[in-house]
């Protein structure tokens, strides 16, 4: 396994490999590419077990894990605590609020992956991983990246609907306008041609607001 250097690390961005790893988590030892291997990954971090914020968002995706599962996607946690007090809380949760946190929780003690991600931000905490969340695909590329603060939680909804764009958009060749949801008009990409522009305008299914402003509905599956 390659070392890792954790001082030098750039912040990970949008199109890159997602950085490999070996950690433990409360599913047992995990190789992140293993993990990954043909399915989307999202690799999510928290603050700390046994707070507030964190609980609500883990058990959201905890009530959520069937829904990325029917989308060929897995959930990962992290934070940057110990195993034991991941054991400890998955199973606090599931008394006290019946939800039971099957994905894996890495414990990253050593910050060693908190690092690789760029989770750790010093402006912020420099002892708590940020709220980040990583969408990565199935080649094992980062195609999606949010982050937010340790007092601001994260929202679900959004979650799963950046996941649909991503999948919709990688299935189609398309891009998704603003506050885009499963079932409205997506964007065709502009002509790169002018027989490509030909084309489109003899397309009934293509409404052409402008030859670079292009939408269309998908059909149903
Ligand atoms: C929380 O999850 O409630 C939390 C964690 C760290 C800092 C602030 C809030």
């Amino acid at each position: 396994m390659e070392e890792i250097n954790v001082n030098n690390n750039p912040m990970p961005r949008i199109g890159d490999k997602a950085p490999d790893f070996e950690a433990l988590t409360t599913q047992g030892p995990l190789k992140f590419s293993e993990y990954n291997k043909g399915s989307w990954v999202i690799l999510f971090s928290h603050p700390a077990d046994f707070t507030p914020v964190c609980t609500t968002e883990l058990s959201g995706f905890a009530k959520e894990e069937e829904w990325f599962k029917a989308r060929n996607t897995k959930l990962i946690g992290l934070s940057i605590d110990s195993i034991h007090s991941h054991i400890a809380w998955v199973e606090n949760v599931r008394k006290n609020l019946g939800v039971y946190m099957k994905f894996p929780i890495i414990a990253d003690l050593d910050m060693k992956v908190a690092k690789l991600y760029g989770m750790l931000q010093p402006g912020e905490s420099e002892t708590a991983a940020v709220r980040a969340v990583f969408f990565i695909d199935p080649n094992g590329i980062i195609r999606l990246i949010m982050y937010y603060p340790l007092n601001v939680g994260r929202n679900m909804e959004e979650i799963k609907r950046v996941l649909t764009a991503l999948q919709t958009a990688s299935k189609n060749s398309v891009a998704l306008p603003l506050n885009w949801k499963p079932g409205e008009k997506v964007i065709v990409p502009p002509p790169k041609s002018l027989q490509e522009l030909d084309e489109r305008l003899a397309d009934k299914n293509v409404e052409l607001i402008d030859f670079y402003l292009a939408k269309k509905e998908l059909a149903v599956e």
